[in-house]
């Protein structure tokens, strides 16, 4: 039984319409899911909703639904996203599935009676308009608080907590002796500077069933409901665990046979890879390697984080109208176009700035004038000056293919998406310098220059082959377009088919078509 390379994104809050960051997030780790496919490797691409908690209970409220009848209604948005971002997840994952609730109540109920967990009182600040406990900082510097917290009341509280003093030493070693354990390494500094520098307080997994109801019911307390980032962070084990993963199963002790019968043929825990936002990068790189050390479960192998998006140098804000939609830009301008500007402008790291004329820059110069062109010019010189027939096979260009081939496996192997996308440029780019240094329009004017231009015609749309098979993780679409244009059939989504040669000599193409209509700028 071999592993599966096991991937995941944050589980989306269902309380809005998605937006930018949420598609950017998805989009990574599809590419991440598709290229380690292509590479050969099993994979298990898991993606979904986070819908319980005080936002959603509200937004519901608002709407006067339901909490259930209000993620049901927005679920079905979310799931669509997938689709229109064309999404290749093996499992959506909703917080409320009988599937994962089941998991959430049974690591409770085994750290409860291995002694994890204490009840004490609490006394805070509350704000009742926003429902929640203000710190210290939350207060103007002259003692009084803003308006925008409504009433504030000193309150006493109940609940449950998570002991994590016992935890912090081990942690802090892992993470020094895991250098992979979260990229980039900044945000890695980052949590072991915080780490090092601060005692952990212990976790508060609760809300009174008073003031919350809609969570998961703490198995050995009626009186409270889970909070929501433990029932959260759940999702990525609980879906291995219901779909019989042993590795998720047996940590779960005496709870395992009651949450799925064990499927032997099954390998997906722990996790290589979670895609997460630097927002919520504390909460996986301290409280969830932590509820699995204490679980008795192996720990995760890679936070991947990335940065944030703005637009127009501004915070995305619905308030605002500072959005991008990106199924309308998807209706706009196409899927792949969405996904090639994504992550070939920011790559997972810094924060990056969405600009309209940035965006239509690159489609036009990158993907109309770049991609678009090479494989139009290519498909047209065949079929003008050989019938559309492939000639003599020739390897002129074939070196430098390796190269790039050999650059883009290495980038994405190290999840270097946007690097990936620059080594596969040079070969755009090298193939349509070469149609400008080698002169193909001029060759076929001259008999004598027959097999040249045949050797010039072979290396080009072989080279637009590769491409097809290097471009699949990023944009499938047009790139098994590509190979339709070309008249291959089967899939452009295996890494072997990088190698050169592929197209037989005698082979009929199809017919070319634009694969990125070019769309003028808006005049300045
Ligand atoms: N529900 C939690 C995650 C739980 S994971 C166990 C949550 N949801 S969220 O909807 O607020 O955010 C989901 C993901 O989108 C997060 O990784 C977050 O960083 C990302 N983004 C939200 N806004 C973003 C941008 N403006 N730019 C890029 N990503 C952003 O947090």
């Amino acid at each position: 039984m071999s592993k599966r390379f096991y991937l995941t994104t944050a589980i989306d809050y269902v309380n809005g319409a998605p937006h930018l960051g949420h598609a950017y997030e998805k989009v990574l780790a599809d590419v991440i899911a598709r290229s380690r496919r292509s590479m050969g490797q099993e994979v298990f691409f898991l993606t979904g909703l986070d819908e319980h908690g005080q936002k959603v209970q509200q937004a519901a409220q608002d709407q006067g639904l339901t909490p259930q009848a209000y993620c049901d209604r927005l679920a079905e948005e979310w799931v669509a996203l997938t689709k229109t971002l064309g999404l290749s997840n093996d499992d959506f994952v909703r917080t409320t599935d009988a599937r994962h609730q089941k998991v959430v109540q049974a690591i409770l109920t085994k750290l409860h009676a291995e002694g994890h967990f204490y009840k004490a009182a609490y006394t805070g600040f509350y704000s009742v308009r926003e429902e929640t406990f203000l710190t210290e900082k939350d207060r103007n510097p002259d003692g009084t608080w803003d308006p925008k917290w409504g009433q504030v009341n000193e309150l006493v509280e109940e609940n449950w907590y998570f002991k994590l003093g016992q935890h912090q030493q081990w942690l802090i070693g892992h993470i020094e002796s895991h250098p992979e354990s979260i990229q980039p390494d900044y945000r890695r500094n980052e949590v072991l500077g915080f780490l090092r520098s601060q005692t952990l307080e212990d976790l508060c997994i609760t809300r009174p069933v008073a003031r919350l109801s809609w969570g998961i019911p703490l198995p050995f307390d009626p009186a409270f409901v889970t909070y929501v980032w433990f029932d959260a962070l759940v999702n990525y084990f609980s879906v291995p665990a219901a779909l019989g993963d042993p590795g998720a199963l047996d940590p779960l002790g005496a709870s395992g046979p009651a949450i799925s019968a064990p499927h032997p043929g099954l390998s997906l825990w722990p996790a290589d890879v979670h895609v997460i936002g630097k927002d919520i990068l504390k909460f996986h790189a301290v409280y969830w390697p932590i509820m699995l050390k204490a679980l008795g479960a192996p720990l995760p192998k890679t936070l991947l984080v990335h940065g944030w998006w703005q637009k127009d140098g501004a915070k995305l804000s619905k308030s605002t109208g500072n959005v991008v939609d990106p199924v309308a830009v998807i209706a706009e301008w196409g899927l792949d176009a969405f996904r090639y500007y994504v992550v070939r402008e920011l790559g997972i790291g810094p924060d990056g700035n969405w600009t309209d004329d940035g965006f239509k820059a690159r489609y036009n110069a990158e993907l109309a004038n770049g991609l678009g062109n090479l494989l139009n010019r290519a498909l047209n010189m065949l079929n003008k000056y050989r019938g559309g027939v492939v000639p003599t096979a020739s390897d002129e260009l074939a070196a430098e293919v390796v190269v790039a081939v050999q650059a883009t496996g290495d980038h994405l192997r190290a999840n270097d998406l946007q690097g990936a996308l620059v080594s596969i440029w040079t070969l755009v780019n090298r193939a349509n310098l070469y149609v400008e240094q080698t002169k193909p329009f001029s060759l076929a004017k001259d008999p004598a220059q027959a097999a040249r231009l045949d050797e010039v015609l072979y290396n080009l749309v072989e080279t637009c082959r590769v491409l097809a098979v290097l471009l699949w993780p990023f944009i499938p679409g047009t790139s098994e377009k590509i190979f339709a244009q070309l008249n291959l059939t089967g899939s452009p989504s295996s890494w072997k088919l990088t190698a050169w040669g592929g197209l037989p000599p005698g082979h009929p193409i199809g017919a070319p078509l634009p694969l990125f209509p070019r769309k003028d700028l808006p005049p300045k």
